[in-house]
């Protein structure tokens, strides 16, 4: 899994990352967003949770009352019809009145997703029912349409709540960690020559491990108020100088996504559906 030939890469999924565990020392990592902070309750309305079986697997962001945004690499081997999204939370495991819990009836991955070399891990979930928007959950923009990733250097805020019930060390609510943007060919050096065009990469910014970690996979990484990447893959070890984390570049897919929404699709994905471009790649 993952793109081969190179570093101890993974996927994101804490189901993987579980099947792994007997290749990393425990307590290294913390299986969360590495380096960062918790926010204040409810000050990133727009992050979603994903849970599959009672567990939180990976994030997303709400885009409209109905869609949220979240990787193709989470549905890979789940029917996504069987997961719940919440919303308003912050810390997942309390019963907080401001969560609404939804079911997702339709999700519509990229249709040139690769599980190999995680090109196009995007796919847009649409909601059983409306979203009631209010203080604890709103929308996160997208970037403008034909908008390029941001630059070399640029801060961006990266967020999760990346636990799992297998794991001992559970963040106390969701957390936030800062990085910047890396550019594309020193990422895919570092990646031995892996990474495909629609992707984007942080790093830290100094010597200090920041990033994100498994469960995060799929969260948005907001560049100037604007979804600019979602959580796919990293290296074995959380927030390594060595293997940069990668996003998928979401300015490459805007107007998929929007083809998408307004399309309003049917259960069932729409493969090859005419006018939906392949992203950037
Ligand atoms: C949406 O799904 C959730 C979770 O399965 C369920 O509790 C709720 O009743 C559903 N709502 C509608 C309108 O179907
Ligand atoms: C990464 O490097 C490989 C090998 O040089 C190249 O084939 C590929 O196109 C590069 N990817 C990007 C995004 O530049």
């Amino acid at each position: 899994m993952g793109p081969r030939a190179g570093g101890p890469d993974r996927l994101l999924l804490a189901v993987a990352t579980a099947l792994m565990l007997t290749s990393r020392p425990p307590g290294t990592c913390g299986l969360r967003i590495i380096g960062g902070h918790e926010v204040r309750p409810h000050s990133r309305p727009y992050m979603a949770s994903v849970r599959f079986e009672g567990q939180h697997l990976c994030g997303g962001f709400l885009l409209r009352a109905r869609w949220v945004v979240s990787a193709a690499h989470c549905f890979s081997d789940r029917d996504p019809r069987t997961g719940l999204v919440v919303l308003g939370a912050h810390a997942l495991r309390t019963s907080e009145t401001t969560q609404q819990v939804l079911g997702i009836s339709t999700a519509v991955c990229h249709p040139d997703y690769h599980p190999t070399t995680h090109a196009n891990d995007i796919c847009l979930l649409r909601l059983n029912s409306s979203a009631a928007l209010g203080p604890a959950v709103g929308l996160l923009r997208l970037p403008r349409a034909g908008a390029r990733p941001p630059k070399a250097g640029t801060l961006c805020y990266v967020d999760g709540w990346g636990s799992t019930s297998n794991f001992e060390e559970q963040p106390p609510g969701l957390m936030e960690a800062e990085v910047y943007v890396l550019a594309l060919d020193i990422c895919n050096s570092s990646w031995k020559g892996q990474l495909s065009p629609a992707m984007l990469c942080t790093h830290s910014g100094d010597s200090h491990r920041h990033g994100f970690c498994s469960a995060d996979s799929g969260g948005p990484l907001v560049c100037k108020n604007r979804a600019h990447g979602l959580v796919s893959f990293s290296g074995l070890w959380c927030g390594d100088p060595k293997t940069p984390d990668v996003y998928t570049q979401v300015s490459a897919f805007v107007s998929w996504i929007w083809d998408v929404v307004r399309r309003r699709p049917q259960p069932g994905p729409p493969p090859g559906t005419p006018g939906a471009p392949a992203g950037a790649a």
